[in-house]
């Protein structure tokens, strides 16, 4: 196919000038910028990235109009339906679908690393029982690159794959730590016989004293809201990950960078606030109120779990995490007020002009936190567990990166500060602080 360029302006004696025009296989082409600067002396202008491709990705295609989620070409929700979590997070990070041999072995390799150090563990005492797990996954994610620093080569492929391998496997433990630290529990340790998720839940609700039986129904469910978490192209944490990363740093100490930027209410710190929303509208009467303050421009509340930068349309994964919490709540036999108010919230925003004309849909937190609860975790767990399933996401962005040779990421700025001026050296007017 013919190159396409973007013809433009700057001065008259410049006459036009071209920019080319990049095709990825699917989505909307991006307008290489790069000569603008060179040649022209000038920036672009995209505060928020609205309107920016950062970098090339081969791994997860979203199409936010359609309500289009890929990972490596195949549809979530057929990823959903048929595979499970340490599938996914191989075909995230390599490509392609595993098989029966290579899966078996990318599993036992995490079941080689799934092992906290001791000394690691001893981290936690050091944290207040309060302290919420999403800091505490930031500080013991980011110490690990302490424990990993000297052994690792970041130009050898085999140490990449290593430390991605051992953030993956690490992740359930360091998640379950961080609840069970703060009731007071012993950790339990993973048991080999135990696939990925299972053995997260048995370390997360599992007395060290007795057996723990995982619940098959709950356990898929679980591997479901992973797979569902386990990438979204380059949204803020996976950028926070891949910027820290661009310098050269250490993957353990840029995940947990992406760990800090996913806390957040406006990313994954959403499901959260979203059990908080709920619980706060009560019941189905309040429903019309709440509305009606999101609406309000004068009132900064929103109905969180709706809207989303990229999805115009219906997040794909939202509809999933509704029938999985759906078919948990039938399964355990328990009727939640909360989810009638959030059947019925969803329902009544999806009529509202200010919602359609805006186009905010649930996200995939609007459902997450319900089947959460349902499976019985306390709401401060909910942005662990969207850390848990993203590490795969994250670590496949970090290798990544390593095979680009774009050098470190360094944005500029529209300067809209002082000009020059120069420091007053007479008269005298300040004095020096005491
Ligand atoms: N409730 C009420 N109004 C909303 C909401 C909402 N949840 N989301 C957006 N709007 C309104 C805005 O007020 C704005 O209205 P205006 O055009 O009259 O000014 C318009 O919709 C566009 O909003 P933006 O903030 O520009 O949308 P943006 O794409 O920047 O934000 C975001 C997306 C942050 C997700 C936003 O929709 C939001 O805050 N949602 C609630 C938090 C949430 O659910 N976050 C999870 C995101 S998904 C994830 O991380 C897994």
């Amino acid at each position: 196919m013919a190159q396409k360029y973007l013809n433009f302006t700057v001065s008259e004696s410049e006459g036009e000038q071209s920019l080319p025009i990049l095709d990825g296989t699917l989505g909307p082409s991006a307008v290489d910028v790069q000569p603008l600067y060179n040649k022209h002396g000038l920036f672009t202008f995209d505060p928020g990235f609205r309107a920016t491709a950062s970098t090339k990705s081969a791994i997860t295609f979203i199409d936010g109009d359609a309500g289009i989620l890929l990972h490596r070409g195949y549809p979530i929700e057929e990823l959903a339906e048929h595979s499970h979590f340490t599938e996914v997070a191989y075909l995230l990070m390599f490509g392609e679908l595993p098989d029966a041999a290579e899966l078996a072995k990318f599993e036992a390799s995490l079941n080689m690393h799934n092992l906290l150090h001791e000394q690691v563990l001893s981290f936690y005492r050091g944290f207040r029982r309060d302290a919420h797990p999403m800091a505490v996954m930031v500080g013991v994610v980011g110490a690990l690159s302490a424990f990993y620093h000297d052994v690792m080569d970041i130009q050898n492929p085999a140490d990449r794959v290593h430390a991605a391998i051992r953030l993956i496997a690490k992740m359930p433990m360091i998640a379950a730590a961080s609840y069970t630290y703060s009731i007071g529990r012993p950790q339990r340790y993973p048991l080999g016989k135990l696939d990925y998720s299972s053995n997260f839940l048995q370390m997360m609700f599992g007395r060290p004293t007795d057996e723990y039986q995982v619940d098959p129904v709950l356990g898929r469910a679980f591997d479901v809201i992973l797979m569902l978490h386990a990438d979204h192209e380059q949204n803020a944490s996976t950028s926070t990950v891949r910027m820290a990363a661009s310098s050269g740093a250490n993957p353990f100490a840029c995940i947990a960078a992406g760990i800090a930027s996913l806390w957040g209410p406006a990313h994954g710190g959403a499901n959260e606030a979203v059990l908080k929303m709920l619980t706060e509208i009560g019941s189905v009467e309040n429903i019309p109120r709440a509305i009606a303050r999101a609406k309000d421009k004068n009132d900064s509340y929103r109905l969180m779990g709706f809207g989303h930068r990229v999805y115009r349309n219906f997040d794909p994964r939202s509809r999933v995490i509704q029938a999985q919490a759906k078919k948990v709540l039938a399964h355990i036999g328990k009727d939640d007020p909360l989810l009638e108010v959030a059947v019925r919230l969803e329902e009544i925003a999806l009529k509202d002009d200010y919602f359609v004309e805006r186009k905010l849909y649930p996200n995939v937190d609007f459902y997450s936190g319900i089947l959460l609860r349902a499976m019985g975790f306390p709401t401060n767990m909910f942005t662990a567990v969207f850390a848990l399933g993203r590490t795969a996401g994250w670590v496949s962005h970090w290798l990544e990166l390593q095979q680009e040779s774009h050098g470190i990421d360094r944005p500029r700025q529209l300067y809209v500060g002082k000009t020059l001026r120069h420091y007053p050296t007479a008269p005298v007017r300040r004095t020096a602080s005491k």
